[in-house]
């Protein structure tokens, strides 16, 4: 019997960082040192408080069986309660925060509740991979919003605006590739204009607490009238380095909430009650815990930028994420050959800007998940390249 892959698998867009993962491994394999910038995930260790949090909850036999479907009544609680401390948004527990098995599931479930075949979404150009995906796999039509520097790396509302009959619209911000922030304005913008149009917003959060300079980046929510038509993506990966633990939640209106909670209780049976225990912990460390990851990454992101800078490299430092998105150094044709070219000479691995879309192209990402001394050293490898 030839097996084959379904037309909605068939209509996925090849996977652009193949060859350079085929690169990385074979030289992993002949025993290079590779500097990885490529992955965005945090190399710390999960906090202690969540592990010993993890640990008891283990050890009680109430855990060992199927999740409550909607989510451990005090972590919703809890969530509730630091999203008011966050942002100052009102969410009630029982019908506007569901947990998640990561945002990343939750992302790829909300479509197959909220889309139907054939619907128009409004995805940005670079983003995310996996909201394309998500989309496809429920049918939609995507139209593309690219991200332009000149425009801060935001979508143009006026694009939005002339969009017909857009069904749903994915934003992202501190946005990754970008790392661009929005701030309150924009989303007022936003949120008017998808008002108007009877569009469904969907905003991800996953970088929230991942800022510097002290400028916080705002919920949408944050919007009065927001709640009418968006639903928001939080993670626990990236703020406690808990990327393994896959814990997020979606938070916002409550018919988009439970349009998930239903596409999810058909798929799965929800998170494993100890790791929503462990979660409810993370909640509560000390916020120091989490400035001093900002400090950590903010270090990173000055040795990286200055760094290459100093070596005829010209990029912005991020204002929030642990990416930075520099321009290709011209003496490259395209964002693919600058990566092979630095996997061939330097030894170092960073993502080329057009496996997020055609307008990432151009650039490349370099994530600041490498302790600084390595950073030093990719500079000084990057020195003989550029
Ligand atoms: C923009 C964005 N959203 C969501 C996710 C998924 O996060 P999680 O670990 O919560 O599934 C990621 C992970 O890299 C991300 O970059």
């Amino acid at each position: 019997m030839n097996i084959e892959f379904s037309e909605r698998l068939k209509q996925l867009p090849p996977y652009l960082f193949m060859e350079i993962d085929k690169a990385k491994r074979a030289a992993l394999t002949e025993g290079r040192d590779i500097i990885n910038l490529g992955v965005g995930d945090p190399d710390q260790r999960t906090h202690q408080s969540i592990i010993d949090a993890m640990k008891k909850a283990v050890e009680d036999v109430n855990n060992h069986h199927y999740p409550f479907d909607a989510g451990v009544p005090q972590m919703r609680t809890e969530i509730a309660l630091w999203v008011k401390k966050r942002f100052g948004v009102a969410l009630d527990p029982q019908t506007e925060i569901y947990p998640l098995i990561g945002s990343k599931e939750g992302l790829a479930h909300l479509p197959l509740g909220i889309i139907n075949p054939g619907d128009k979404v409004l995805l940005t150009d670079p983003a995310y991979p996996a909201y394309q995906a998500a989309v496809m796999f429920a049918g939609g039509r995507i139209q593309y919003l690219p991200l332009k520097a000149s425009n801060g790396f935001l979508p143009k509302i006026q694009d939005i605006e002339d969009s017909k009959k857009a069904r749903a619209i994915f934003i992202c911000y501190p946005n990754n590739p970008t790392s661009a922030t929005a701030d309150k304005k924009f989303y007022q913008d936003l949120v008017a204009v998808c008002k108007a149009r009877d569009i469904i917003i969907v905003s991800d959060l996953a970088y929230s607490e991942v800022y510097y300079g002290g400028i916080k980046p705002p919920s949408i929510l944050e919007v009065e009238g927001a709640k009418d038509i968006a639903v928001e993506f939080h993670s626990f990966s990236k703020t406690y380095y808990m990327t393994g633990w896959r814990l997020g939640w979606a938070c916002g209106n409550p018919t988009l909430v439970s349009a998930l909670a239903k596409v999810k209780s058909n798929c799965d049976s929800g998170v494993f009650n100890a790791i929503q225990h462990a979660g409810i912990a993370a909640l509560h460390i000390d916020p120091r815990e989490i400035e001093d990851m900002r400090v950590e990454y903010e270090t990173r992101r000055d040795a990286l930028v200055n760094g290459l800078r100093a070596v005829g490299w010209k990029m912005e430092p991020p204002k929030a994420t642990f990416y930075v998105w520099a321009k290709v150094p011209s003496k490259f044709e395209n964002s693919l050959s600058c990566a092979r070219a630095f996997l061939e000479q330097a030894d170092m691995v960073v993502t080329p800007g057009v496996g997020f879309g055609k307008h990432g192209e151009g650039y490349v990402r370099m994530a600041l998940t490498v302790p600084v001394e390595r950073i030093h050293q990719a500079v000084e490898r990057l020195r003989k390249v550029l």
